[in-house]
């Protein structure tokens, strides 16, 4: 049987998406890259049950993908909390090197309970960001922390929980909505 012929560019439809987190195509909108997204690295995380959360968080704010270091994540047991399997929607990218995946013009900010910080509820999102997490029994490291161009801090009590700390940072970003760095110019 003959295949069926591919449907035109022109017929194709944008997936409905929330004008608050990631890149969102409305229909008839050209692709260009003047458009916002968000990235997460782990940074050497242990537990697969975080591992999983994030996974969670990342599907419901629309993250377009998930990065991780380290070896610990893989050697540890199957998803527990991604129970939506989002790991089959959004890719989740294990590397050795979180500085070499950054994509064009993309900001990593470093997510850390550290002096100097910026705290979260002042802080201006950029367009495209690569958010940076420690693992839950360290932290991020200053050579990352320097690498990154800016450091935030949520101003808590005592840290919180990796996952924890992935949603807050998420939400901050969808309730700042267009107020990312460009401002609502990109819609
Ligand atoms: C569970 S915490 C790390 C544990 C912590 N370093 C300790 O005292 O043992 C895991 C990661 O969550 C993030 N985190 C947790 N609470 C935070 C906060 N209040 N502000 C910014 N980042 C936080 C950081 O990226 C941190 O490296």
């Amino acid at each position: 049987m003959a295949a069926a012929p591919a449907p035109s560019i022109s017929d194709l439809t944008a997936a409905p998406q929330s004008p608050y987190n990631r890149a969102f195509f409305l229909k008839g909108t050209p692709l260009v890259a003047d458009k916002r997204y968000s990235c997460i690295g782990l940074y050497n995380p242990k537990s697969p049950e975080n591992v999983g959360s994030v996974m969670r968080a990342a599907g419901c704010y629309g993250v377009a993908s998930v990065f991780y270091t380290g070896k610990r994540y893989e050697r540890a047991a199957d998803f527990v909390t991604d129970t939506k399997r989002v790991h089959y929607d959004i890719p989740l990218i294990g590397i050795d090197d979180l500085k070499k995946i950054l994509p064009l013009n993309c900001v990593p900010v470093a997510v850390e309970l550290v002096e100097g910080a910026r705290p979260l509820p002042e802080y201006t999102h950029p367009d495209r960001a690569l958010y940076i997490f420690g693992p839950e029994d360290g932290s991020l490291d200053k050579e990352i922390r320097d690498w990154c161009e800016d450091v935030v801090y949520i101003p808590t009590t005592g840290c919180m929980n990796l996952a924890a700390t992935v949603n807050v940072v998420l939400y901050d970003r969808m309730a700042k909505g267009l107020n990312t760095r460009s401002g609502p110019k990109f819609r």
